[in-house]
């Protein structure tokens, strides 16, 4: 049984996943250590929830051409980051870069996202926007591993919520991100405890 329990999670902006797993650590729901929090944008406001709970933060920022030329160069100091804390399983919480193959070469089955709508339902930005926009009268989120298929890899779990009449795209998106916050620590708990694998596209449990 694999007692690293570290998490490192990638962030872009709001941080309200973030949150939710600092919070779900602190009111033990999830059973994990956040060892750090890597945002590419200076000012994400996430930052300043992971500082607010004592955890260590770095920015790199991929704008910085004259650090990391390419992308692959990014890629490669994210992993060093990650790997120097020891982190076992990297958590994208809308951290809005696509990762290579240098990256995720370095953590098998081991980086997960999570993506606000059922997928293969409208992968990619806007997601709410895209369900609305559509019509359906189901959407949902969805946590899945990250593979180098955007949006495309092994789903964990998944959660429906229902688009009610009336609704625009904000009220929409916050009775989907409200169910992340639940969704999120919730699979992070499964993909620590172990007890699955993956067969093709399919996560399987025993
Ligand atoms: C969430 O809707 C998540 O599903 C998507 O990006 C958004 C991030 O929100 N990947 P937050 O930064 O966690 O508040």
């Amino acid at each position: 049984m694999n007692t690293n329990r570290k998490l490192g999670v990638l962030i872009s902006g709001r941080g309200s996943n973030l949150q939710a797993i600092i919070d779900a650590i602190a009111d033990r729901k999830l059973n994990a250590e956040l060892s750090v929090v890597i945002s590419n944008v200076p000012d994400a406001a996430g930052l300043a929830r992971a500082k607010k709970a004592g955890v260590e933060t770095v920015v790199l920022d991929h704008r910085d051409k004259s650090a990391f030329a390419t992308r692959e160069d990014y890629d490669r100091e994210l992993a060093r980051q990650l790997k120097a804390r020891g982190v076992r399983l990297v958590c994208l919480a809308g951290f809005m870069r696509l990762l290579t193959q240098t990256f995720l070469g370095e953590f098998p089955e081991a980086v997960v996202n999570i993506h606000p709508s059922l997928l293969p339902a409208f992968p990619g930005t806007n997601a709410q926007y895209q369900a609305w926009e559509h019509g359906v009268r189901w959407t949902g989120a969805t946590v899945h591993l990250v593979t180098a298929e955007l949006d495309g890899g092994p789903i964990v779990l998944q959660e429906t919520v229902p688009v009610k009449n009336g609704d625009d795209v904000d009220t929409l998106a916050a009775r989907i991100l409200e169910r992340e916050h639940h969704l999120y620590p919730m699979a992070i708990q499964m993909l620590l405890n172990g007890g699955w694998r993956i067969d093709g596209r399919r996560f399987l449990t025993s």
